[in-house]
């Protein structure tokens, strides 16, 4: 046979797209692509896209540009966009970017071998129908070897917040069956994986018909007690009492929710259409800490949604300071056109979007600074990960409640788990001393005893 076929692909967006590019590399695989990371020489080059807010979609329309310019040195070469904003724009991006050959949306990728055949032979084309049952369920995702793993468990979003694209761009919810998710975890043990995020934009309405998303974390949980287990994004409409407890039984489920909150304001909530009140929202989270806790939890937060007032701001900083979250994502508010919020009008200024976000920014970060400092001088049991990016000379890993921990090398390996003394810490970061290994005990509970 002559030489394979090299494929190129960047990722951007959330965890999903960096498990879908993984389904991608394995299709391809079966058709007989090789893959490789000089963009240069590679036949056919792909860019897996995010659509969540506008940024997102400038820095790929840059990108596109690049390579636009690869493709005049290497006509034959075979350029696709995939993903969301394959999904929200389709021929909008064919006609506004000629050297782009295929468009395919989140549910069209077993057809991108037959694109790229039809690209080669002079065909442009575009595959974005959204499919109600279409999980990929059948198909290993092509992983690198490596320490973690994510798993996509359901996909598409039924919620319609009001400001979001992903229910556009994903289409409806739909699960994977659990015994096709507990065989791949088996799977993933048996290769050395040492940690698996469950993956869905709104992972616990996970249901197959027959068992709900505790029941799969309970599952996934027992296949390896040596492996940690995470999980994202929940919505607080769905975070049962059977999910928190199963979360605290099983020690291998990590120690940590994301829980997004969008906004403290009842008046926002409930034009984002989030379906909870902020009151809601705290006797959840009180209701999580009574039964765990130790629990650590983050949250994304948006600034500037439509009619936002000083005084919607301030509930949205109150929020923070009841919780105290452990860490906050923070975005601008981005209107995405064809959203109910559009047509609310984009009407905080962007400067004002900006201050508050930047207030938002410093009232957590003093709370994770006072939270990571509470820290100092406990142990952690931490899974070492790989190189720290600051320094060849150390390591770093995550503890069970997703706080990040670099440290001197020293003896150990990635991979192992280890007892980690931490000595400071700063709002994103704690640094430590190695104590050895740690005594990894299976079947230990954190539930609150009368919980
Ligand atoms: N399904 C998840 C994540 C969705 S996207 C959830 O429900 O939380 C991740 C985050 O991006 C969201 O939580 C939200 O904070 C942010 N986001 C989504 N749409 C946005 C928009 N139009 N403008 C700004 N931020 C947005
Ligand atoms: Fe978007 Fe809301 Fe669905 Fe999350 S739950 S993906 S924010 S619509
Ligand atoms: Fe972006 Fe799509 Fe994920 S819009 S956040 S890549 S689901």
């Amino acid at each position: 046979m002559a030489n394979k076929r090299q494929v190129y692909i960047e990722t951007y967006g959330c965890q999903m797209n960096l498990a879908d590019t993984e389904v991608v590399l394995s299709i391809l695989a079966d058709a007989g692509y090789g893959q490789t990371t000089s963009l240069r020489s590679a036949d056919v080059v792909f860019v897996n896209t995010c659509a969540v807010r506008e940024n997102a979609e400038q820095r790929i329309y840059g990108r596109l540009g690049d390579f636009r310019r690869y493709k005049k040195e290497n006509p034959g070469m075979v350029v696709g966009v995939l993903g969301c904003m394959a999904e929200r724009l389709r021929k909008d991006l064919m006609q506004s970017e000629s050297h782009v050959d295929l468009v395919v949306g989140p549910d069209e990728y077993r057809r991108i071998p037959e694109l790229i055949e039809a690209a080669i032979n002079g065909e442009r084309g575009i595959a974005v129908r959204l499919s109600r049952v279409e999980n990929y369920d059948d198909i290993l995702p092509l992983r690198t070897e490596g320490i973690s793993a994510w798993i996509s468990v359901m996909r598409g979003c039924d919620k319609f917040c009001t400001f979001c694209v992903v229910p556009f761009t994903r289409g409806r919810e739909r699960s994977r069956s659990m015994e096709s998710v507990v065989r791949e975890v088996e799977h993933l043990g048996a290769r050395g994986f040492k940690e698996v995020s469950l993956l869905g934009q709104n992972v616990n309405s996970y249901h197959d018909g027959q068992n709900d998303f505790a029941d799969l974390m309970a599952a996934v949980a027992r296949v390896d007690r040596s492996m940690r287990i995470r999980f994202m994004t929940p919505h607080p409409q769905d975070m049962s009492e059977k999910l928190v407890r199963t979360i605290g039984e099983n020690e291998n489920i990590c120690n940590y929710i994301h829980l997004p909150v969008q906004s403290g304001s009842d008046r926002i909530l409930d034009l984002m259409n989030r379906t909870y009140t902020r009151g809601e929202y705290l006797a959840l989270v009180k209701k999580i800490r009574t039964m765990i806790p130790d629990i650590s939890l983050s949250t994304d937060i948006i600034s500037g949604f439509p009619t936002e007032t000083a005084e919607d701001h301030h509930q949205t900083l109150d929020v923070i300071r009841e919780v105290e979250f452990d860490g906050a994502f923070t975005f601008k508010y981005s209107p995405r056109e064809n959203t109910k919020a559009w047509h609310m009008g984009d009407d905080v200024a962007e400067e004002l979007k900006s201050e508050r976000l930047n207030d938002i920014i410093d009232v957590q970060r003093e709370i994770s600074l006072r939270k990571n400092g509470a820290m100092v001088n406990s142990v952690c049991e931490v899974l070492v990960e790989g190189e720290s990016t600051k320094s060849a000379n150390d390591y770093c890993g995550r503890t069970d409640n997703n706080k990040m921990v670099v440290f001197p090398k020293g003896e150990c390996e990635i991979g192992q788990y280890l007892d980690i003394r931490i000595d400071r810490v700063n709002s994103a970061t704690l640094f430590g001393t190695s104590l050895g290994l740690s005594g990894r005990q299976a079947g230990h509970s954190r539930l609150a005893a009368n919980a």
